[in-house]
C-alpha cells in the first residue's frame, strides 16, 4: 500500500483548513516559437467547507487552473499544497494516489464509461483504490442513493437523461469521500431543471463538510456560492466573499 509513501510526504499540514494553497502558479504553453502565458501568478488559498465559483471568458485560464488544482497538469512556476502537502515532487503514480483519495471530478460532458451500467460506473474509482467487492457495492449504492439515483442501478448511461447522468458522475467523485470536489462547468450541459438538481446536491454535499470548487460561465450558477473568483487572462482579477464558509450555500430564491 502506499501508506509509508503518503507519510514521506505529508509531514503536518502547514494550515489545518487550507484544501487549496496555490501561491504564484504560471503555465506557460510552448506553442512552437509562441509562448501561451495560459496562468500569470495566480495565488488562492481555499479554506475546508467553502463552495467556489470560478468565472472568466473563454480562456482566462479556469481549465489550466482546475487541471493544477486537480493534479492533472503541473504549473510552470510557484507551489502547490494540497489538503497540506505540497505535490511539487510527485511523480505520476504517486500524483494518480493522491487523485484518487483526495480529489473527485466532475466534467461537463459527465465522462461515465459507455455500455457500463450506473452501478459499476459508481464502483470503478473503488475498484482503482483496492476495495473489496462487497464493500464496492455497498458505497457505491449509498453514493447513488445520495444524489437520488439509487432506482437507476442496472441503467447504461445512453438510457439515463443528462441530469441523471451527472447525479450518477457526482455519485462516482464522491463514493471514495474526497475531502475536494472539483468540477469544470458541471452544469453546461443541462436544462435548467436540470441545473438547479445539480445545484442543490452541490449545496447539500457542501452542507455536509465538502469542499467544492466549480467553474461556470452562468452568473445562476455562481449565485449559489460562497464564494466567486474571477480570473481575466490568467489572472485573479476578483475575489468575492458571498456567504461565510460555515453557512449553508445561498440557495435560489423560489421562482
Ligand atoms: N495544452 C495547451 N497548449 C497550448 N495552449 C493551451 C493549452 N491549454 C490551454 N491553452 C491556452 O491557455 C489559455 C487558457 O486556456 P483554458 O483552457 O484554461 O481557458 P478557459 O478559461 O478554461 O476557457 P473556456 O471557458 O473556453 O473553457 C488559452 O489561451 C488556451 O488557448
Ligand atoms: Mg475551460
Amino acid at each position: 500500500m502506499s501508506a509509508t509513501r503518503a507519510t514521506a510526504h505529508s509531514p503536518r499540514p502547514r494550515s489545518r483548513s487550507a484544501v487549496i494553497d496555490v501561491a504564484s502558479v504560471t503555465k506557460t504553453y510552448a506553442m512552437g516559437d509562441v509562448a501561451v502565458h495560459a496562468l500569470r501568478g495566480v495565488s488562492l488559498r481555499i479554506e475546508r467547507g467553502d463552495l467556489v465559483a470560478v468565472m472568466g471568458s473563454s480562456g482566462s485560464g479556469k481549465s489550466t487552473l482546475m487541471n493544477i488544482l486537480g493534479c492533472l497538469d503541473a504549473p510552470s512556476r510557484g507551489r502547490y499544497l494540497l489538503d497540506g502537502v505540497d505535490v511539487r515532487a510527485f511523480d505520476d503514480d504517486e500524483l494518480a494516489d493522491i487523485r484518487n483519495r483526495k480529489i473527485g471530478f466532475v466534467f461537463q460532458s459527465f465522462n461515465l464509461v459507455p455500455r457500463t451500467r450506473t452501478l459499476a460506473n459508481v464502483e470503478l474509482p473503488l475498484a482503482y483504490a483496492g476495495v473489496a467487492r462487497g464493500e464496492r457495492r455497498r458505497r457505491a449504492l449509498a453514493a447513488l442513493e445520495t444524489v437520488g439515483m439509487g432506482d437507476r442501478l442496472e441503467h447504461l448511461p445512453s438510457e439515463l437523461s443528462g441530469g441523471q447522468q451527472q447525479r450518477v458522475a457526482i455519485a462516482r467523485a464522491i463514493v471514495t469521500n474526497p475531502p475536494l470536489l472539483l468540477a469544470d462547468e458541471p452544469t453546461g450541459n443541462l436544462d435548467s431543471h436540470s441545473t438547479h438538481d445539480v445545484l442543490d446536491l452541490f449545496s447539500d454535499l457542501n452542507a455536509s463538510g465538502r469542499t467544492i470548487v466549480l467553474i461556470t460561465h452562468e452568473p445562476d450558477v455562481a449565485a449559489r456560492a460562497k464564494r466567486v473568483v474571477r480570473l481575466a487572462d490568467g489572472r485573479v482579477v476578483e475575489d468575492r466573499r458571498v456567504a461565510a464558509v460555515r453557512a449553508r450555500a445561498p440557495r435560489e430564491r423560489a421562482a
